[in-house]
């Protein structure tokens, strides 16, 4: 019943993108309200950011940051959020039934990256819902332009002299969704963001563009809408979007735990269709993937924070995370590194309040949520090359996925040259026995070995109890003779760095 896999540095995945450890932050809820922004608060700075969310996102380690949207973006007109507060308009947000005061805007999105430091890199998404090429081209101008034409000199007179330099730009959000506002067919939607994007890299041919893909695996139009919006702009694009998000449903907490195995078929299953466009269109080229949203989601459950209809930043999607969805979250990080060679950016949606690691009170504290540490785990200790793990494992029976491998795993070699192990026991009853040989690696000495489990699944960290669930140090682990040997605990989350 011991799981087990082999380490050599000449079996590689591939060299981590750092924007795997991206967030999200959409105008939803009190994501960016009373989230990341909130003037009058005590901790907040002359920019109205708090600055307790700020060290917290900081020690998240997050790196690109989506904005502002999500399905707002579908819906939303740039130049709302520009230029003096004051004249502001307020407007409806018809994605989330809210009132959008745009007291914040992309100049204090700005300012919140520049303060979270130099690894924070902004995700900028177009509105191709209700709005088309010429606005996405005015606002990358606006954004990216240094002066002398009239957009880019009313951002200098809004007071952001230096140009913003904004990289990577998402096509819209989610164009297949009926949800969305200005949902299309994928013919549709693949000649509008075919042309947006040439419009964009007349302006910057350097531009790193997102093609929207499924919003869904699950969806029926799941990989013919991303051949299709692929033909039209495969040559034009750099990457396509993932979007995915797990429960637990009807209490099967096994295939819950197995969740993993749905996203790592999705990455593949959307690799392939890259792949066959691109032999199709006889590309040299290889796409690759954006996983631009994802986390665990309780979207059959129902608000329990009653609402009214238009209310400015109500109480949206807050769930309070448990340690099993940490640990779930944990293998979905582990999923995303050991498809490291075909994923550039990854974001966890989202980062504060709105199905967040991070969670505030209105004047009141901030705190981590469980699914704050594999995350900030895996962003501090998962840089490097990945490592090409392949796991033998005892397997237990899923309703979803058939027999799954208790041990979900994967390994990083930082260019210090230790690895950092990063492991998960689906078991819920019993301790996993990990046998890893590692081979040509010169590592003598486990460095740590830390664990997040509990003996309580449903235990949460809460305003009341903000420290409830922690990561623990697990005593015993060792590294003899090339061999390293730990005992993962049921239902855990592992982090073992060795040197
Ligand atoms: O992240 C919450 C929402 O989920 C986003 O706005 C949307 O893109 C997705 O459906």
């Amino acid at each position: 019943r011991t799981a087990r896999f082999t380490l050599d540095p000449d079996f590689t995945v591939g060299p981590v993108d750092p924007r795997l450890y991206g967030s999200f932050v959409e105008h939803l809820g009190r994501c960016v309200y009373t989230g990341i922004h909130e003037p009058g608060h005590p901790a907040a700075d002359e920019d109205g950011l708090r600055t307790d969310v700020l060290e917290l996102v900081r020690e998240l380690g997050v790196t690109a940051v989506r904005y502002p949207g999500g399905n707002f973006v579908s819906g939303h007109r740039w130049e709302d959020g520009v230029g003096p507060v004051e004249q502001r308009p307020r407007r409806l947000d018809v994605a989330w039934r809210s009132t959008e005061t745009n007291r914040f805007g992309l100049s204090e999105f700005m300012a919140f990256l520049r303060k979270l430091g130099p690894r924070a890199e902004p995700m900028m998404a177009v509105n191709l819902g209700t709005r088309g090429i010429t606005e996405a081209m005015d606002l990358v101008e606006y954004a990216n332009h240094p002066g002398g034409t009239e957009l880019s000199d009313r951002r200098i007179a809004h007071g952001d002299k230096d140009p913003f330099g904004i990289r990577l730009w998402c096509l819209g959000n989610e164009m297949d969704g009926t949800w969305q506002t200005g949902q299309k067919t994928a013919e549709e939607y693949g000649r509008l963001a075919a042309q947006t994007a040439r419009a964009l890299r007349r302006i910057d041919p350097d531009l790193e563009l997102v093609a929207c893909g499924s919003s869904a695996r699950d969806l029926p139009t799941f990989a013919a809408w991303e051949a299709t919006v692929l033909a039209e702009t495969y040559e034009v694009v750099d990457h396509v979007s993932l979007h995915a998000y797990y429960e637990e449903t009807d209490g099967d907490r096994d295939s819950f735990l197995a969740s993993a195995v749905h996203m790592e078929a999705f990455i593949e299953e959307v690799i392939a269709t890259c792949d066959h466009v691109g032999a199709r269109l006889k590309s040299p080229k290889r796409l690759t993937l954006s996983f631009d949203e994802w986390n665990v989601w309780y979207q059959r459950r129902p608000n329990p924070h009653p609402f009214e209809d238009w209310q400015e930043a109500p109480r949206l999607l807050e769930d309070v995370y448990t340690v099993t969805d940490a640990v779930v979250l944990g293998t979905l990080v582990i999923a995303l590194l050991r498809h490291a060679d075909r994923i550039a950016v990854a974001c966890l949606a989202q980062l504060v309040n709105v199905i967040a690691p991070i969670m505030t009170e209105p004047g009141g504290p901030s705190w981590r949520q469980t699914t704050f540490f594999p995350f900030a785990q895996a962003s501090r200790h998962g840089r490097g090359t990945v490592l090409d793990v392949r796991v033998a494992s005892p397997t237990y029976p899923t309703e979803r996925y058939g027999d799954v491998p208790l041990l979900h795993a994967t390994a990083v070699r930082g260019e210090d040259g230790g690895v950092t192990v990063f492991a998960v026991n689906r078991g819920r009853n019993a301790p996993l026995p990990l046998e890893v040989t590692l081979r040509g690696l010169g590592l003598d000495r486990v460095v740590e070995h830390s664990a997040l489990a509990d003996a309580d699944p449903e235990a949460r960290n809460t305003l009341d109890e903000p420290e409830r669930v922690v990561p623990h140090p697990v005593a015993g682990t060792e590294l003899v003779d090339g061999v390293l040997r730990a005992a993962l605990e049921p239902m855990s989350w592992n982090v073992i760095r060795l040197a």
